[in-house]
């Protein structure tokens, strides 16, 4: 009886999990791919950090590139993360990690991040040109857009790093 029943509680949680990650695949921004670490530090080193700059996630995940680029290079962390689920992964992430920035439940879009010095990005085209569209207008200059993999449409980086290994390319924008 016991066992039907979180057989019951299990399965409806898996389908409230998968139609939210569906739902923030097709809706949001994309579905939760976490960024390899080795290509974590290397876009956090490509980012050049400096100490006590504010930097952002736009979908943090599981709040490692908030985690590192506060533990290695002193900056003020902050991230926003769409999926419930993902988003809890990332409260329990930091009390392990025990890094001390927000990373705030909802969605990037109508945030504000007038104050961002850096902001990072692993997000799907489509979502990165609404970013543009929507965010860039409201950055103050010499803002930096690092964005892994997915290049944002109809603008073009100041910088790009080739694909090295199991790294994959990395574009970064100067306002
Ligand atoms: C490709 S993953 C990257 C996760 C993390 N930044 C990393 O590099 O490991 C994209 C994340 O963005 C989240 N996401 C998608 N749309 C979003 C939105 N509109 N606002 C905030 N987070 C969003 C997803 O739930 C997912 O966790």
């Amino acid at each position: 009886m016991i066992v039907g029943i979180l057989g019951i509680i299990f399965v409806t949680c898996v389908i409230i999990f998968l139609t939210i990650s569906f739902y923030i695949t097709i809706f949001g921004g994309g579905p939760f791919v976490p960024t390899p670490m080795d290509a974590v530090h290397k876009v956090l080193k490509e980012a050049g950090i400096k100490k006590g700059q504010k930097i952002y996630d736009i979908g943090a995940g599981d709040g490692r590139f908030l985690h590192f680029a506060e533990k290695d290079y002193g900056a003020i962390s902050t991230g926003f993360e769409v999926d419930p689920f993902v988003f809890l992964i990332a409260k329990i992430r930091q009390i392990f990690w025990k890094w001390k920035g927000k990373i705030i439940f909802g969605s990037f879009f109508k945030q504000n991040f007038s104050k961002a010095d850096i902001i990072f990005c692993y997000m799907l085209p489509r979502t990165m040109k609404k970013f543009h569209k929507t965010i860039m207008a409201g950055l103050k200059k010499k803002t930096k857009i690092v964005s892994y993999t997915f290049q944002i449409p109809d603008l073009k980086p100041s910088r790009i790093i080739p694909k090295k290994g199991k790294i994959s390319k990395i574009f970064i924008y100067e306002i």
